[in-house]
């Protein structure tokens, strides 16, 4: 069986093209939507009750369009939010959380950073997860402040960033880190500047990967794949200007298309 429906994505803004770039590489038949919220940017700072009220508006307007499952490529949403949605709509969701399994297991110094919003480090969700290896592991939780509305901005490779980046990474380097989380959708569009500041021994993860294998599972488990031999069709909108969104994403493929949507 064969399932054409796009899959769709939402994130608080540009951020979650990090993860629907690595789901399109695993899976290049598929049709997809992305919803960038970024007039509601960031969630970080937002109160639990709004962080769901916006997953939720974005959650419908993607079933409204039409799609198969949804994957949420945003971890504030994700920790604070998606036991909801799964209680509330028929479809399977999918959501992203902090890499801190891998990180704490490989950890040789025994000291690793996660760097994240402030709606995701509180969160429940996340607090449940860092226990499990905070016992054995140094854990040192960075809020990214600013970050999210500068990369927002388009300008993830300034001056700017980079010293910012310099200031929140510095408790992470004076406890020796080995291995740094990257806990929200948007950081991974920081490892160039983030290679220029942190020592080499350190290894960057993301959950990119990892959300991309897990929608391949569900999508199978639920015989939704689409086996169609066909150029898929990716249908990108900003409910704000939608250039840097369409910058972030033009390199990658041909047959997208990018464009302003009040949602
Ligand atoms: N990209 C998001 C995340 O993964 C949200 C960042 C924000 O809007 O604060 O957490």
């Amino acid at each position: 069986m064969s399932n054409s429906k796009p899959i769709g994505f939402f994130d608080s803004g540009v951020g979650g093209t990090s993860i629907w770039k690595e789901v399109m590489q695993l899976l290049p038949r598929e049709n997809s939507i992305y919803l960038s919220d970024s007039k509601n940017a960031p969630y970080g700072e937002k109160p639990i009750e709004e962080i769901i009220a916006l997953s939720k508006k974005n959650t419908e307007k993607l079933i409204a369009m039409g799609c198969k499952i949804i994957v949420v490529a945003c971890n504030t949403a994700t920790t604070n939010a998606i036991r909801i949605l799964r209680d509330t709509y028929p479809l399977p969701i999918i959501g992203i959380e902090p890499a801190i399994k891998p990180a704490a297991l490989n950890s040789r110094t025994k000291s690793i950073g996660i760097l994240a919003t402030k709606g995701t480090l509180s969160s429940k969700l996340f607090s449940k997860t860092s226990e499990l290896y905070s016992e054995d592991i140094n854990i040192i939780e960075v809020v990214g402040n600013g970050l999210v509305r500068l990369i927002e901005q388009g300008k993830q490779n300034s001056a700017e960033i980079k010293e910012l980046l310099f200031e929140l990474l510095k408790p992470m380097l004076d406890a020796k880190i080995d291995y740094l989380v990257l806990g929200c959708s948007h950081y991974p569009y920081l490892v160039p500047v983030l290679k220029e500041i942190l020592p080499a021994e350190v290894t960057i993860i993301d959950s990119g990967e990892a959300v991309a294998r897990q929608t391949k599972k569900v999508l199978l488990e639920h015989e939704l794949m689409n086996n169609e031999d066909h150029k898929p069709k990716h249908l990108l909108f900003s409910n704000a200007d939608s250039k840097v969104l369409a910058k972030l994403v033009a390199a990658e493929e041909n047959n997208l298309e990018v464009s302003y949507l009040d949602f």
